[in-house]
């Protein structure tokens, strides 16, 4: 294994009764410290990993370590991990003291220790005032804090989270989504955040891992997995990507020449792909990198307009390339208010310098 994994899972896979496959060979080693997330639809898989890791779920196949040693057959509470859950599971008849508190009540400490510990803990939250409040007196942002402080009151060397700001409203979620990197940052713990929402992956993570249907599609840098997703299931499901069938053309060093219809393309591809000459691929190109122009010009084609949404900054121009080829264009809006109307024909090239992937299925 990498001999910095902490957590490593080796080809798990859990079916459930009934035959329900919710987790199919999964590989994936976790790092000490990072802020990790596993993203994907509802149904991939995410909670049955992070149930898997915390031992409440016990693989059909494979194997959990951590650090190198076989944690498979452990009970939850002989791991050093928690939980943040979905609902917080908090009690809402007993004190925020109390319900920090409840997870150390099983570990040898002096009653001394334990108060300074749930003090820790909540201060790290910034909940340091509401010790004895209730919690069904508390809202709904604060309640969050306390599942946090919950949970890292025990101290763990990894730190499980389900879908935990997904209660928030939109601002609130947004506010949370920054003190939840920053106590990480601060804790040097590793982190493990489950979520559906790719703004919120994209923004708080160290790492990503995109699930579907039970398996890993793509693990990485969330500037990775934007610039250079592997498949056309990562390019679609994270951004807006066109999803254009193109033919191979010639190979300039490590630039592929493409076509899509009329409109040129350059693509990188990560696999080693060697295509030939009248083979066709899937690229992925994004609405920023493609420009809109009035004038058809060399290196251009010519695409229908049928829909013009406002972004704020750009207009989104949805088109028609040839052959009724949907295509989305992000252009900047012009200052004099000239712009694309529907049913004019914008002139599509692509932005010099752009790198658009070529994507596997
Ligand atoms: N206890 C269970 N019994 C049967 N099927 C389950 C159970 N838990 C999860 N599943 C199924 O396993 C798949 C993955 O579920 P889950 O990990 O909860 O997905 P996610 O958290 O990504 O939404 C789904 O098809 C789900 O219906
Ligand atoms: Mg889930």
């Amino acid at each position: 294994m990498a001999p910095d994994a902490l957590v490593r899972l080796q080809k798990v896979s859990k079916v459930f009764p009934g035959g329900i496959v919710g987790l199919e060979a999964v590989d994936l080693d976790i790092a000490p410290g990072e802020f990790l997330t596993l993203l994907g639809p509802s149904g991939c898989g995410k909670t049955t990993s992070l149930r898997v890791i915390a031992g409440f779920e016990s693989p059909t196949g494979g194997n959990v370590l951590l650090e190198g040693r076989d944690i498979t057959g452990l009970r939850p509470f002989e791991r050093p991990v928690n939980t943040v859950f979905q609902d917080y599971a908090l009690f809402p008849h007993m004190d925020v003291a109390a319900n920090v508190g409840f997870g150390l009540s099983l570990r040898k400490l002096t009653s001394a220790e334990q108060v300074k510990r749930v003090r820790d803990a909540l201060d790290m939250v910034g909940l340091a005032d509401k010790l004895r409040a209730r919690v069904s007196e508390l809202s709904g942002g604060q309640r969050q804090r306390v599942a946090l402080a919950r949970a890292i009151v025990c101290e763990p060397r990894v730190l499980l989270l389900d879908e935990p700001l997904s209660a928030l409203d939109a601002h609130l979620r947004e506010q949370m989504q920054i003190e939840l990197k920053r106590l990480q940052a601060r804790l040097g713990t590793t982190f493990v955040m489950v979520t559906h929402d790719q703004t919120e992956a994209l923004s708080i993570s160290d790492r990503i891992v995109v699930m579907n249907k039970g398996r890993i599609e793509q693990t990485a840098a969330p500037a990775t997995l934007y610039d250079r997703p592997a498949t056309r299931f990562v390019a679609s499901f994270i951004g807006t990507m066109n999803l254009l069938q193109s033919r191979f053309i010639g190979r300039d060093g490590e630039r592929l020449r493409f076509a899509a219809g009329e409109l040129p393309l350059e693509a990188t591809s990560d696999n080693g792909d060697t295509p030939a000459a009248g083979d066709t691929r899937t690229i992925g190109v994004r609405p920023e990198d493609l420009l809109a122009a009035g004038e058809a010009a060399e290196g251009t084609a010519p695409a229908r307009v049928s829909g013009v949404v406002f972004h704020g900054r750009t207009l989104r121009l949805h088109a028609e390339l040839g052959q009724g080829t949907p295509i989305v264009i992000d252009a900047p809006r012009r200052a004099d208010g000239s712009q694309f109307g529907v049913g004019d024909v914008a002139h599509i090239s692509l932005r010099r310098g752009a790198n658009c992937p070529v994507l596997s299925n």
